[in-house]
């Protein structure tokens, strides 16, 4: 087979190497992809931009590509999927409608409303004036989140009136976020850690992948500005069986029936941001309608079955028919950015060491804003590299990581050095 993956991040390289590992598949194209994906064997970079769907189709047709995989949700959301089905193309991810879940906030808390989902209380408001006054009833922190995509700085957690009042003016008076702006919910803050719980879903049936969680903010701690991650582990300890049986029955399960009943039959990949209270209450923070990234790179190093086969019966809905197998080691993805990443950083750095290191089945080394020139690879981008490593337990995992990290990293780098540290808490019982 000949599969096509849209996007450029780490997860992209971690789906095309996945992909790439199935004997069925003779090649992996990408659009656009990397200097990892540049790299691996059997795969392909395609100079195209994943919002040029015309073009896409085109090189999907010409090259006889057997399915495409959508990594990042500007493309889903933009209708991608219907595009290439409405060019009888096989094209794995959520139609424009069911991409929604993630696409407009207002729609996921209606959804969510409708379909007796937890989720945080929330209003929805459109005009300035009825949104302040509803502020001056809040009890703070609260939560004000534009509803469309915002490249991940549309949700603003407000500690007090004033910075609440400051949100809600940039979004709808200022117009911050242009037409994502133009709707906000105001939501009640909910205290807890947050899981990332990610399915696999072909309409109907539902693999429930391999637990992980994400870290959101930049600084060790969990301190600093929100980032898109910047690292993350997979399993999660704090996903025990029962909790993951409450996820799915509270939450995947009514998503996926409840948007079957709404007529937008849900394939793809659905990613599940949830809050664990204290109390151990789960309630939906958001819905992506893709695969996570960092956590697509240490969940896939987990997986034992056939990525490429896993992605065809569940575009063929027959996902009932499979059952997903996982080495039962953990793997730990650090994120290597730029310094100063989410705000603004420096491009084109040289990464001197990365070709020093040699290819070793038990990590990986993933790539998200690099190029390469003259066979030496460049930062492009805020995050970087993933260095994922197996281990046996968390803090081998960790470990290994981390004695990869310092090997890899550039001058300009900047990493969180705890990656792991709520489930090592938990181990050690500081928690
Ligand atoms: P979202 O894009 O809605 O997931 O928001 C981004 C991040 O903001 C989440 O990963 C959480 O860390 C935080 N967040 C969002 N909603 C809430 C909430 N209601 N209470 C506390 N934190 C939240
Ligand atoms: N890691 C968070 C996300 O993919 O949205």
């Amino acid at each position: 087979m000949k599969l096509l993956v849209i996007g450029s991040g780490g997860r992209e390289h971690a789906l095309a190497w996945k992909l790439a590992q199935s004997p069925l598949v003779q090649k992996v194209f990408v659009a656009p992809g990397n200097a990892g994906t540049y790299r691996e064997p059997k795969v392909e970079n395609v100079a195209l931009d994943p919002l040029h769907f015309a073009a896409l189709a085109d090189f999907a047709k010409t090259q006889k590509i057997d399915f495409t995989v959508v990594g990042p949700e500007a493309p889903l959301v933009a209708g991608l999927v219907d595009y290439f089905h409405e060019k009888g193309l096989a094209c794995f991810g959520p139609s424009k409608a069911g991409a929604q879940l993630e696409g407009s906030k207002v729609f996921a808390k209606a959804f969510m409303q409708q379909h007796h989902i937890p989720t945080a209380n929330a209003q929805v408001f459109t005009e300035i004036a009825p949104a302040l006054d509803y502020l001056q009833h809040c009890s703070f922190p609260i939560v004000v989140k534009a509803d469309g995509l915002a490249a991940g700085k549309g949700v603003v957690i407000a500690r007090d009136l004033p910075s609440a009042q400051t949100a809600v003016e940039e979004m709808l008076q200022h117009k911050r976020f242009g037409i994502a702006g133009q709707q906000i919910i105001i939501e009640d803050f909910l205290e807890g850690e947050e899981v990332s719980f990610i399915v696999m879903c072909d309409g109907k049936n539902i693999i429930p992948l391999a637990t992980s969680q994400d870290h959101k903010t930049r600084d060790d701690g969990d301190m600093g500005p929100n980032t898109g991650g910047m690292g993350a582990y997979s399993p999660a300890p704090i996903v025990t069986p029962s909790l993951q049986d409450e996820i799915l029955h509270e939450v995947i399960i009514p998503t996926i029936e409840g948007m079957a009943k709404e007529g937008h039959p849900y394939k793809g990949f659905l990613y599940a941001g949830l809050m664990i209270t204290p109390q151990q209450k789960i309630k939906v923070l958001e819905y992506n309608c893709r695969f996570g990234d960092p956590e697509t790179q240490p969940i896939l190093m987990r997986l034992t079955s056939d990525f490429a086969q896993m992605c065809l019966a569940a575009i063929n809905g027959q996902l009932d028919t499979y059952k997903a197998q996982w080495d039962s080691r953990t793997a730990l993805g650090v994120v290597l950015a730029a310094h100063g990443y989410p705000d603004n950083y420096h491009k084109n750095e040289l990464i001197p060491t990365l070709n020093d290191i040699p290819p070793s089945d038990q990590y990986k080394i993933f790539h998200a804003g690099t190029k390469v020139e003259e066979g030496r690879i460049f930062t492009d981008g805020g995050r970087i590299l993933c260095v994922t490593a197996l281990g046996d337990n968390l803090q081998d995992a960790h470990q290994k990581a981390y004695r990869l990290v310092k090997k890899v990293a550039w001058d300009g780098v900047f990493y969180r050095n705890d990656i792991g540290h709520r489930a090592m808490d938990r181990s050690s019982g500081n928690r």
